[in-house]
């Protein structure tokens, strides 16, 4: 293959990617109805018809405005209603009133979406600066972490209605199956790499790699189950402050918490609400639906800890994502009990199935510059108040997750398939 037909194939790659991409927006949302394209049943939800015109705006400003010659903007006032938190991009409807937007409407938004497809199909990859191009890889990833936002915030929207409807109810339910039987991997102290390394795509808060210092330290072999989360609260665990962080009891109290996001007491039985519906809660799966400060009440209840993203990171690059891991792609959309490792020492559950909070931060790692421009809004603003977590869930792509892929939300924040592995 000549190095011109190589180049091509890149450049046809690229596109094909960012293409596919795309259509598994609409893929989502085709299980919609109508009505519930508008509605935002909380400030950190949006409506699925925003992030459907956001991921779209984010390629018309980003890509096609600096690269296109003599592009036409589809619409002049998208630009303040699409604009999620870009300062250099200018003024913004405000985050919390994205619901109130009956128009422009998802018909609209639809042909939004095809004439800034069919723009960016006509690229000509070879001609675009390496910064452009870069600018692309973003954004397929930008669209990726939509696709998640999506799901969680239309799992969300769906729940606060007392029909309790279904997203899809042709979701395929694991059987339940005995969870393996909680254990140990040891990992020795020393000075290892984290942070990213090499020519894949990478976000920048996931760079410089740098050295850290770890202890000698265990990680438990999957992640916690509902079954072991029961067992803390019936032993009084959201009673108890002695086992929470201060903030996490002020949480506690005033938001009323007893149990994770989407549980329910049905006839003395314990239900969960699912993308597919309300149905029994099965003992076997992880939790998920939990806080950064139920995650650390529960650790410490057992006598344990969470792991720091570092831990988490070294582990991680000596298991690399297997083809067990429930990700988006399984079409489950929901996380399954851990499946018996073909090797007994080998962690289950480190990518997908729900994300694993851990006892980290979100700051800068030493060395880090955001880059120039408005991307550089992108991820390094937010760092302050926020947590890490590592490993994707249920509703992550595959192709979106990696072993230095650094996630973050405020320590309350349960919206999310977020979910609990333990270390000592
Ligand atoms: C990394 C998931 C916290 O939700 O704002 C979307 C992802 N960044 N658009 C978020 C994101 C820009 C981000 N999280
Ligand atoms: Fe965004």
């Amino acid at each position: 293959m000549s190095f011109l037909r190589m180049q091509e194939t890149a450049h046809d790659q690229l596109i094909e990617h960012l293409l596919d991409v795309r259509t598994f927006s609409e893929t989502i949302t085709n299980s919609l109805e109508r009505e519930d394209f508008v509605i935002q049943s909380m400030p950190d939800v949006s409506p699925a018809k925003w992030h459907l015109a956001h991921t779209t705006w984010f390629f018309e400003t980003f890509v096609l405005e600096p690269s296109v010659p003599d592009y036409q903007l589809f619409h002049p006032q998208f630009r303040f209603l699409f604009n999620s938190y870009y300062n250099a991009v200018g003024d913004r409807h405000p985050r919390a009133h994205r619901g109130m937007l009956s128009r422009p409407t998802i018909d609209e938004v639809r042909k939004y979406r095809a004439y800034v497809d069919h723009a960016l199909a006509k690229l000509n990859v070879e001609q675009l600066s390496d910064e452009v191009r870069s600018v692309i890889e973003i954004g397929i990833h930008h669209e990726q972490q939509h696709q998640e936002l999506m799901l969680t915030d239309i799992k969300h929207v769906l729940n606060i209605n007392p029909l309790r409807p279904a997203y899809r109810s042709d979701l395929t339910t694991p059987e339940p199956s005995e969870p393996q039987a909680l254990s140990w991997s040891h990992f020795d102290s020393g000075i290892h790499q984290v942070g990213h390394a090499g020519d894949n795509f990478h976000f920048d808060n996931e760079a410089p790699r740098h050295e850290v210092l770890l202890r000698d330290f265990q990680l438990a072999n999957r992640l916690t189950s509902n079954q072991e989360y029961l067992e803390f609260i019936e032993d009084r665990g959201y009673q108890r402050p002695e086992l929470w962080l201060s903030e996490g009891w002020d949480a506690v109290q005033q938001l009323g918490w007893t149990c994770p996001l989407y549980w329910e007491r049905v006839n003395d039985e314990w239900q969960t609400f699912t993308l597919a519906g309300m149905r029994d809660l099965h003992l076997q799966e992880p939790v998920t639906h939990v806080s950064f400060f139920e995650a650390d009440a529960f650790a410490r209840w057992k006598g344990c800890r969470l792991p720091t993203e570092f831990e988490w990171e070294h582990v991680a690059q000596i298991y690399q994502p297997g083809p067990q891991s429930n990700f988006v792609e399984e079409d489950l959309l929901h996380p399954r009990s851990a499946p018996t490792p073909d090797d007994q020492k080998s962690p289950a559950q480190l990518y997908g199935d729900a994300w694993e909070w851990t006892a980290s931060p979100y700051i800068a790692y030493p060395g880090y510059h955001p880059p120039d421009g408005a991307i550089g809004e992108y991820n390094g603003k937010f760092m302050s108040s926020q947590w890490v977590l590592r490993g994707g869930s249920c509703v992550t792509s595959k192709s979106h997750i990696r072993p230095t892929y650094r996630n973050f939300f405020h320590p309350e924040k349960r919206w999310q398939f977020t979910g609990i592995r333990l270390a000592e």
